[in-house]
Formats: structure tokens, sequence, C-alpha cells
């Protein structure tokens, strides 16, 4: 199947918009040319090179605060998911907005110290893995809530307050077995997942942790899986979390918070066509309805729906090939730096960085490829792009999340540079990678 890319649906305002460049003293138009913010994203990727990934600042800050007022009317925290892109720039921006922040690992609870010391008390703590290392970390943080999976993480987290002689705030995380229209490796809702505890195992569980002093029980959490662009199955998981949260109140327990967890996707397809507040209100609607009347404190973990569509990959186009009649793009940019396509079949809107004028523009059905030496290192198969030049840009869109935090060094290949863009200007907040630091470890 071809698909064309709708160039002119690119324009994800305010971070990645078209506009006219003009040159020379008659200011004559030089085309249209991807903009992140108010720079033109040729001179940056002239500037620093590719591949690249670039962030709009103010895109990231915009969706955050439609998804904080889509909560206004109940108590709530916004708890940004820092797998998603755990950046320190990103993070202290968030931060600076209000955010608290979901780690699942010692890595990144200490991302988030460096980042802003004082968000300490508004973590939460995620992950079936936890070690006891990492839970020590987090107790002497100060951390908000651990969010724990099974029984045995139970005890050992109890162990650990007791050696420090704290108590550790926990909330049990419930797998409420539902459904959720979602690429099967990022989807965790269902009993055959390894997340969470079965529901009606948790009144049992929550019965034995509140008789350990070192542990204070203090919520339910849930966390369905993630790129879920419905909001009925968030609504299906509420509604479960609520019926538990009475029983256990009828229990005994004092319960204040309800960690709804993250995974509200974005629209990859045809993106700038959706209204993100009206989105966030809709998924705030699901979430908190099924809540009302329990009087709760709101915990939420977004990632991507914050930063994946504030992020893109700048990418030069090295050659043009064709085999037995099939055309191939081959772009600096590899699986290693954006592993999205190869590991789920994901699809992301490539855009030409400069935009020919439309009546001259010829469209062609190209395979997007790196140089990694895997059949998998692909972005776009038999995808109806407008004709790229060698030595010309694309940019692959919706690339903030779960982009350059799972880049790897595979093939020897140094990681991409980061830039923040903040209206006229932009910050490198992560160099790129050079060869020599890939083999400083080793011996
Ligand atoms: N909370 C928990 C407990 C999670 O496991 C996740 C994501 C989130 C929050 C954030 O979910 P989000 O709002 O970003 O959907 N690498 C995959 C996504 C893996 C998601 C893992 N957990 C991808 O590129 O699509």
């Amino acid at each position: 199947m071809t698909r064309r890319s709708p160039i002119t649906g690119a324009e994800r305002p305010p971070g990645f918009v078209y506009r006219e460049e003009k040159k020379g003293l008659l200011r004559r138009s030089a085309g249209l040319f991807l903009f992140c913010d108010d720079i033109a994203i040729t001179k940056l990727a002239e500037h620093y090179g590719t591949p690249l990934y670039v962030y709009s600042a103010s895109m990231i800050t915009e969706r955050f605060d439609a998804f904080d007022r889509a909560f206004r009317h109940v108590p709530h925290t916004i708890c940004y998911s820092v797998k998603a892109n755990s950046n320190l720039s990103i993070l202290r921006l968030l931060a600076k907005g209000g955010s608290g922040f979901d780690v699942v690992s010692g890595g990144e609870l200490e991302r988030v110290l460096v980042a802003e010391r004082r968000a300490a008390k508004k973590v939460v703590f995620s992950g079936v893995g936890k070690t006891r290392d990492e839970m020590t970390a987090a107790l002497k943080a100060g951390i908000l809530l651990f969010n724990v999976e099974s029984e045995s993480e139970l005890w050992t987290l109890a162990e650990c307050a007791a050696r420090l002689r704290m108590s550790a705030p926990v909330a049990l995380r419930v797998n409420p077995d539902v459904a959720a229209d979602t690429h099967p490796y990022i989807s965790t809702g269902l009993r055959k997942h390894k997340f969470g505890v079965p529901l009606r195992e948790a009144r049992t569980l929550y019965a034995k942790a509140s008789a350990v002093r070192y542990l204070k029980v203090i919520g339910v959490s849930v966390h369905i899986g993630s790129q879920i662009t419905e909001v009925a199955p968030f609504a299906e998981a509420m509604a479960r979390v609520a019926v538990l949260v009475g029983e256990l109140r009828a229990d005994g327990h004092k319960l204040n918070y309800v960690d709804a967890g993250g995974g509200l996707g974005i629209p990859y397809e045809n993106g700038a066509a959706m209204n993100f507040s009206d989105y966030a209100s809709d998924y705030s609607k699901a979430i908190t309805r099924p809540l009302r009347g329990l009087n709760v404190h709101v915990l939420l973990e977004p990632g991507r729906s914050i930063v994946g569509p504030a992020g893109a990959l700048v990418t030069r186009v090295v050659y043009r090939k064709t085999n037995d009649g099939k055309r191939f793009v081959v772009v600096d940019a590899a699986m290693n730096d954006l592993v999205r396509p190869a590991l789920y079949g994901a699809h992301h809107e490539i855009v030409p960085v400069r935009r020919r004028a439309d009546s001259s523009v010829k469209f062609e059905a190209v395979d997007v490829v790196g140089p990694v030496c895997e059949s998998g290192d692909f972005f776009a198969r038999d995808r109806e792009l407008p004709r790229v030049e060698e030595g010309e840009l694309l940019a692959i869109l919706d690339a903030g999340a779960y982009g350059m935090a799972l880049a790897s060094n595979y093939n020897t290949r140094p990681r991409p540079a980061e830039l923040l863009v903040s209206g006229k200007s932009a910050k490198v907040i992560r160099r790129r990678e050079k060869v020599a630091d890939l083999l400083r470890d080793e011996r």
C-alpha cells in the first residue's frame, strides 16, 4: 500500500510550521521552509549537523499546560513519564511548569534530582523490578509514591524502609484486565502481561501491606498501556479502580491517591488536524467521571502526549538508488537513532524541510532507509513523498517521545545532538556523541 504524506498537514503549531524565506536584495521568495518555532531547520542542520533531534520548547509547554488545564476541576498532579524523553533540559522545563515525574529506575530518579531537586516530592516510582538500591535512593530522596507491582516487592520495600526507619508511601499497581487497542509490545493492562497485581488479589495484599509499620498505604495505581487513542479503555479501567477504592475504604484503608498511569496516544498520521486541548479534555472526562465522589487526588503519568509531537528527527538524504524499479532514499539517520518503525512498525510522517511550490511537486513512492546493515532499518516503506534529491533534508515528525530515549550505538554510530528551540534561540541540550565517547570505557 502506498501512502501519500500530507505535506501541508505537517504543520504542528506552535512548533513545526512552514514559512516563506526571502532572499537577495529583491527579497525574492526562496520557497517554503520548515521552521521550529522561529528558526529555519535548514539553518540548524547546517550549523549542528545531521542527524539531529530538534524540540520546540513552546510546544512542550503548551501541551503540558493543555493537559494540566483538562484536569483543573479535580485535585491532581501530572507526573511526566521520564522514559519518553529524559533529557535534563526537558525535565527542567517541565519542572518549571509545575510537573512532577514518573520514574522507572534509579537512573531516571537521579536525572530528576539533578534537573530539579525540589521535584522529588512529586515523583512516583513505577516498574516491575525495582532493586533495593533503587528503593533506598528513592526513600532517601523523599518521593511521593511507590507503585508496587508484587508481594515480593512489597516486602523488599518494607525492609529498605525499616532499615532507614522510614515509612514508604505505597500504592499497589493493579492489573485491571482491560484490553486497549495498541501494539502488543506496549499494551500492559491484560492478565497475561507482567505488570501489576490481579485485581481480585488486591484486597488481600492491601490488608497485608497495611499491617506493616514501615509501609504507608495511600493509593491505587493502574496503567493499561501506551499509544492508546480511544478514551473508552481508560474509563473502563478507572471504573474498576473506583470499585476497588470503595472496597478498600470499606476495609478501613485511608486512600488519598489514584494514579491513572499514562498512555494517551497521539495521531502519528495527520496529527495536525487534531486539537490537543479537546482531546485532553475527553481523556480527562474518561479518567475523572468514574472517580466522581471518591474525593481522591489524581496522579497522571503522560509521556508521549506531552513531548511526542514537539520533536522531529532531522536527517539528510545521502543517496538515492533504484533496485529493479524500487526506489530508495538513503538518509543519514538510522534505526539506532529512532527505532520505532523497526521495532513496532510505527508510522512517522516524513516531510521535506524545503517545500517546493505546490505546482512543481512530484510525488514518488519510496522506502526511506538508513545506513544500518539490516532490512529492518527503515523509516517508511512505499511512502508517497515529494521527490527529494541527494543532499536535501527531511524531517521525521513526532519523534520527541521514545526517539532519543531509545537510541543506541548500534553499528558504532554516535547518537545525534539534541536541540531545544525557544522562539529565536536554539540551545544544544545534548552535544553530538563522538566515536571517542563510545570507545572510552572499553579495553
Ligand atoms: N506510566 C507507566 C507505568 C508506563 O509504563 C508508561 C509507558 C507511561 C506511564 C508513559 O506512557 P505514555 O504516556 O508515554 O504512553 N517505546 C514505546 C512506548 C513504551 C511505553 C512504556 N510505558 C513506543 O515507542 O511506542
